[in-house]
């Protein structure tokens, strides 16, 4: 828990009314497997980490909803008659399309500030945009005691994302930031919703992330082609196998037959897909036998068929995963999240920390002449009330 961020926003919103505070903290995720398969219907291993969005709400003293984003300098005034997109990228959708959404749901929710600030990078693949929508849903849901679930709560946060920020995600940053536990990863079935919780046990070993700082700006236009894509494979599939709905449906053997109909593009993403959604399982049970060697081996192919299958690397991201993956110590790397940049994530033996961060740093710097940033993280909690004793 960051207490100094905690006494900023606390400060501040202090400033904005006489009514009282609400604090809250939404995590960032880190995801272990499975990328790109939520929105495919399949499965992924998300985890809530310590790095995140710290907020302070209160009611609003007049008709103006006012919410200040400290790290940014930049705040949004508006009135909830006067709730749509805002022309251009900017973390003020993701909170108008949360508020949107809710009023259009027909929840009472009555003028209020926000003042927020975090720890958490952006645009790193880190999830901080799924940590700004729904904290901002859970805050609002507290303070007006709408009584949301948190399901309900992690799909009003992705319908902002789509219709506001124009990111056709999935569900999984949402669900990871809401449903995080402590020293846990989450299993969830993104057809059903439905997910375990399953320990992380790493003793001598962590996972380290390494930030690649690039950011590349076709991110979310890669990110919604890709979805097309898949679903163009679905749709191609379906007229032979008329079964299958989505690529959840969708076995190796029914690719194979199918792929002179389909284009060399849409094979290669279909079949990133299903063999991402069996690394997933792989995971979940080489983890629950203890087989860390195994969980390195998994993250190796996810790497592979993140470059070649599902092409989402980007030639920073693939040195410094093969460069981890080539390094005494490390049991396997892999890129983490949407792609095009952003972190990879590792497994590696706690013991070479200091040193892998060094020579990785130094051979990247050499390559591209960019500092990457080594990023640690602890397994936490989902979004939750900061109580005063935190
Ligand atoms: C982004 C999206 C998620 C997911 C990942 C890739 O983080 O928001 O829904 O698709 O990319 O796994």
């Amino acid at each position: 828990m960051n207490r100094k961020l905690i006494d900023k926003v606390k400060s501040k919103i202090s400033e904005l009314s006489d009514h009282s505070t609400l604090l809250v903290r939404a995590p960032g995720r880190i995801n272990l497997i499975g990328e790109h398969t939520d929105y495919n219907k399949g499965f992924v291993l998300p985890a809530a980490i310590d790095l995140g969005i710290y907020f302070a709400f209160s009611l609003s003293n007049d008709s103006t909803c006012r919410v200040i984003a400290l790290d940014e300098g930049e705040s949004l005034d508006f009135t909830l008659d006067e709730l749509e997109p805002l022309a251009g990228f900017s973390w003020k959708n993701y909170v108008l399309g949360v508020v949107s959404r809710l009023k259009s749901q027909g929840y009472g929710i009555e003028p209020f500030n926000i003042v927020f600030t975090g720890d958490l990078p952006q645009g790193s693949g880190l999830s901080s945009s799924a940590a700004l929508e729904c904290g901002v849903c859970f805050g609002l849901n507290e303070l007006f005691h709408l009584d949301l679930s948190r399901r309900e709560m992690a799909l009003t946060a992705q319908w902002s994302e789509h219709h506001f920020v124009g990111v056709m995600c999935g569900i999984m940053d949402q669900y990871a930031s809401l449903f995080g536990v402590e020293d846990h990863a989450i299993l969830l079935d993104c057809d059903s919703l439905n997910h375990e919780v399953s320990p992380i046990k790493l003793s001598d070993h962590k996972f380290l992330l390494i930030n690649s700082e690039v950011k590349h700006s076709h991110a979310s236009s890669g990110y919604n082609v890709r979805r097309e894509q898949t679903e163009e494979g679905v749709e191609i599939i379906a007229r032979t196998y008329t079964a299958v709905r989505s690529m959840r449906d969708m076995h190796i053997e029914i690719l194979e037959n199918c792929k002179s109909s389909l284009s060399d593009k849409s094979y290669r993403r279909c079949k990133y897909i299903i063999e991402e959604n069996e690394r997933v399982h792989g995971i979940v049970e080489a983890m629950k036998s203890d087989d860390l060697g195994r969980v390195g081996e998994l993250l190796k192919q996810g790497q592979e068929g993140m470059k070649n299958g599902y092409e989402i690397t980007c030639e920073e991201i693939d040195f410094l995963a093969d460069f981890a993956n080539d390094y005494q110590g490390v049991l396997g790397a892999r890129m983490m999240g949407g792609g095009f940049g952003g972190c990879t994530i590792n497994l590696i033996e706690r013991s070479i920390e200091d040193q892998f961060v060094s020579d990785i740093g130094e051979a990247y710097k050499k390559e591209f002449d960019i500092n990457s940033t080594p990023i640690s993280v602890e397994i936490s909690d989902g979004v939750h009330i900061i109580s005063e004793s935190n």
